[in-house]
C-alpha cells in the first residue's frame, strides 16, 4: 500500500508549494504598511551628516542597496524588476518623513525581499547610509 501513498504525498507537496508560491506573489502586489516600533523613533544617528559620512554611506549603499533601489533611490536598480514588490522612491516624503531611528530599524530588520541588516553592513555603516539617504530627498 505504501506504493500508492508515495505519489499522493508527492502531489500534496507539489500543491502545497504552489499555493505557497502563489500566496507570496499575491502578497507582493499589495504593499502592507510597514511600521517601526515607537521605541526606536527617537533613536539618534551618532554621526553628523557631513560630507565624510555621506560619502561612506554612499559607498555602502552602492554595494548593498543600489541593485534594488537604484543609485539615487528611485527604485530602478538592476534587480528591481525581479522583486515582485513595488519599491518606494527613497527620496519621497513617505520615506524622508520618517526619523533616522525608524529608518535604521527598517534597514536592520529588512522585510522580504529586502535583506536583514542589508546583509553585510555594520551598525556604523547603516547610520552612514541613512545620512546618504537624506541627501536623496527631493527638493
Ligand atoms: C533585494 C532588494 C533590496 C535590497 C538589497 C535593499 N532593499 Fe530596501 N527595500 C526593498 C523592497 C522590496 C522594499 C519595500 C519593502 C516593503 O514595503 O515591504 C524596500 C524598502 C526600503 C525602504 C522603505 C521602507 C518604508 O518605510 O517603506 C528603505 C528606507 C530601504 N528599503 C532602504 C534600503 C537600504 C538603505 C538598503 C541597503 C542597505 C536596502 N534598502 C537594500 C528591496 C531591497
Amino acid at each position: 500500500m505504501n506504493f500508492f501513498k508515495a505519489p499522493q504525498l508527492g502531489t500534496a507537496l507539489l500543491i502545497g508549494s504552489l499555493a505557497f508560491l502563489f500566496s507570496n506573489t499575491a502578497q507582493g502586489q499589495h504593499a502592507s504598511p510597514w511600521n517601526a516600533p515607537e521605541s526606536v523613533q527617537s533613536q539618534k544617528n551618532p554621526f553628523p551628516a557631513d560630507n565624510a559620512s555621506v560619502a561612506r554611506g554612499k559607498n555602502s549603499y552602492k554595494l548593498e542597496c543600489a541593485r534594488c533601489h537604484g543609485l539615487t533611490g528611485q527604485g530602478d536598480g538592476v534587480a528591481a524588476p525581479k522583486l515582485g514588490k513595488v519599491l518606494p522612491d527613497l527620496g519621497d516624503p513617505a520615506v524622508q518623513n520618517q526619523t533616522d531611528g525608524e529608518l535604521f530599524w527598517k534597514i536592520s530588520e529588512g522585510r522580504k525581499p529586502m535583506p536583514y541588516k542589508a546583509k553585510a553592513l555594520t551598525d556604523d555603516q547603516r547610520w552612514d547610509v541613512i545620512n546618504y539617504l537624506r541627501s536623496l530627498r527631493h527638493t
